[in-house]
């Protein structure tokens, strides 16, 4: 580890313990973020019930949220047996205009992940439920979800070049040379942009697709060829097309993330 980086807090409950347990499928993982993968309780819930002494790990009772753990350790949450599975689940989310795809909330204007938990079943509230990526407060459209960190880091990579399809309202009516400007790749202050696809679909809707996800980076590149967005939508990740409504959410078979998303799913 690089000098003056602080050692991660699992690592240290680890090493307190003569570290990790051996795990048999080669996969260790710390006890509250293996409750959140596992739909037992989501991360939050589980650090607090591990404090308060409701989780037993190979019959004792464990109180470190950080202590490590694998898919062979002997789990009870409030006395009942739990299994650590690793399953990974998706979601597709359509995003209303308004919440902020955060985490925090300093200014109150509520969050996407509150408004997934507001409409999922019961069976999937356990989960720690992950944005792959991120949109901006007043954009709409599919937004996915996971319990899964691995789609997270291939999701937003960039290296992985998943496509991204919007839909963008704007200023004036973009004519060909604008369009071929943010086909081509444009500069920005962050660096040039990689080619995209643009095409007009009435005369101030420009269709963008683009295989990189950086901050604001549509309105950025619309507003680079002077035609700043009004409203922006998201219709399309990889093959995935939004085909649920507004608020709504519906679960990803592993056939359409293998294929639409290119990642091998647990
Ligand atoms: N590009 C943007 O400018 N905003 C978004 O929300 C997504 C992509």
């Amino acid at each position: 580890m690089a000098r003056g980086q602080k050692t991660p807090r699992w690592l240290e409950a680890a090493r307190r313990r003569g570290g990790a347990a051996p795990s048999p499928d080669g996969r260790s993982d710390w006890l509250a973020r293996a409750l959140g993968r596992a739909g037992v309780l989501p991360r939050a819930d589980a650090e607090a019930a591990i404090r308060e002494g409701r989780v037993e790990v190979d019959g004792r009772v464990e109180r470190e949220p950080f202590a490590p753990v694998h898919s062979g350790s002997q789990v009870k949450v409030d006395g009942r047996a739990r299994v650590l599975a690793t399953a990974s689940r998706v979601l597709m989310f359509h995003k209303p205009a308004g919440p902020v795809v955060h985490g925090s909330d300093p200014e109150g204007v509520g969050t996407v992940f509150e408004r997934l938990r507001a409409v999922l079943p019961e069976d999937l509230l356990g989960y720690e439920w992950f944005a792959v990526g991120r949109l901006d407060r007043d954009t709409t459209g599919l937004l996915l979800f996971t319990n899964d960190e691995r789609l997270v880091r291939h999701g937003t990579s960039p290296q992985t070049h998943l496509s991204k399809r919007y839909v963008a309202r704007v200023v004036g009516h973009p004519g060909e040379a604008a369009l071929q400007r943010l086909r081509d790749g444009l500069e920005l202050e962050d660096g040039p942009t990689r080619p995209a696809q643009a095409r007009s679909r009435a005369l101030d809707v420009v269709e963008l697709t683009l295989t990189e996800g950086r901050h604001h980076q549509v309105k950025r590149m619309l507003a680079a060829v002077g035609h700043p967005v009004l409203a922006l939508h998201r219709e399309a990740v990889g093959g995935l097309s939004l085909d649920v409504p507004e608020g709504a959410w519906r679960e990803l078979r592993s056939e359409e993330v293998r294929e639409g998303l290119g990642f091998l799913p647990v």
